[in-house]
């Protein structure tokens, strides 16, 4: 079981900061209630590398941290003496990239005497169902698909989660990005695989998933299927990339969902959420229309969802947080 459960509290105004990825990302929550939610995404800028560039996203975050904050109090109306609590995401992540919010929480907190929250990004999607006004109570299973992980948790209640099935090499992410590049199409790829896909045939090829045991997942096999269907093309590469992206959607969805669907049978989950950047994809809230999963602009990196989080974590008053470090990889 992971996370403490005990937490920042509820009534309370915590600003929230994230940088993990390559967004950059600042959001006021009270009570659960959303005043403001700013995120400015990097994605325009690591687009001509095809991926996120992990020296160029710290350099970005660099510059944006300060004014996204300034956004943020100014969409809420509120001053950084009307704040309660700081939270930041510690991890996991781009390490310098992460480094870069957490300093900037840092200073925050300490310049106003108040304690920080550090928050882990992964329970951080999961808090996303937690927001105003439709939150999601636990128990419930949730499939968390985002560009850096794919999970499966059982979530016995807010703040703590059970791991049940992970990726055992690529992201769901990261598999719709890596199929987009070989497709021709934009960074990030997921969105734009998503919408190539409504003008093609999901059934036009067999790409299969690897089904590996437990409720672990595999991606990197279907990417591998994608290269060989385009390269045997041709020249037809071009006419058929809708039904290729419209079929390679198809699989990963599938894997998703069958995962998702053994794991509910396996632990009777009553209730079945879906979180992170991928649950943004339509066709896999369709083949899911029992799962909650929140508003779409709550699916990918955001801090509202961090603030969420920071309720239900133990906030280090200062100046314990000053000696807190960014962690890279999932604990
Ligand atoms: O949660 P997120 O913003 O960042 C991480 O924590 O990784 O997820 C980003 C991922 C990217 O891989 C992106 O391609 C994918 O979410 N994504 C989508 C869609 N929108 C974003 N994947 C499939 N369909 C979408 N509509
Ligand atoms: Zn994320």
């Amino acid at each position: 079981m992971e996370g403490p459960g005990v937490g920042a509290g509820d009534a309370l105004l915590i600003l929230a900061l994230e940088t993990s990825c390559d967004e950059t990302a600042a959001a006021l929550v009270e009570d659960g209630h959303i005043r403001s939610n700013v995120v400015s995404s990097q994605a325009d800028l690591h687009a001509r590398f095809g991926g996120v560039v992990p020296e160029v996203a710290s350099r970005r975050h660099l510059e944006l941290v300060m004014p996204v904050v300034r956004e943020a109090l100014a969409e809420a109306d509120a001053m950084l003496g009307d704040v309660d609590t700081i939270a930041v995401t510690q991890g996991p992540g781009l390490i310098g990239a992460l480094l870069v919010g957490l300093s900037a929480a840092k200073a925050l907190a300490w310049g106003r005497d108040l304690p920080l929250a550090p928050v882990n990004h992964l329970h951080g999607h999961v808090a996303s169902l937690y927001l105003e006004p439709d939150p999601l109570e636990p128990p419930f299973l949730c499939l968390l698909a985002s560009g850096g992980h794919t999970l499966l948790v059982d979530v016995p209640e807010r703040g703590a989660f059970r791991r049940l099935g992970t990726t055992i090499d690529d992201a769901a992410g990261e598999a719709f990005d890596k199929g987009a590049r070989l497709l021709g199409l934009g960074y990030p790829g997921g969105a734009e695989i998503d919408r190539l896909a409504r003008e093609g045939d999901p059934e036009a090829f067999d790409f299969p998933v690897a089904r590996v045991p437990g409720l672990d997942f595999s991606f990197s096999g279907v990417k591998t299927a994608l290269l060989y269907a385009a390269r045997d093309l041709g020249d037809e590469f071009s006419e058929r990339r809708a039904d290729l992206a419209a079929s390679y959607q198809r699989a990963i969805v599938r894997a998703l969902v069958q995962r998702t669907q053994e794991a509910a049978e396996q632990t009777g989950a009553e209730r079945l959420a879906v979180v992170g950047g991928v649950a943004a994809n339509s066709e896999l809230r369709a083949s899911l229309p029992d799962a909650k999963a929140p508003p779409l602009a709550l699916c990918t990196d955001n801090a509202a969802m961090i603030a969420s989080a920071a309720r239900y974590v133990q906030a280090i008053p200062p100046p314990g947080y000053l000696a807190l470090d960014a962690y890279a990889s999932a604990l």
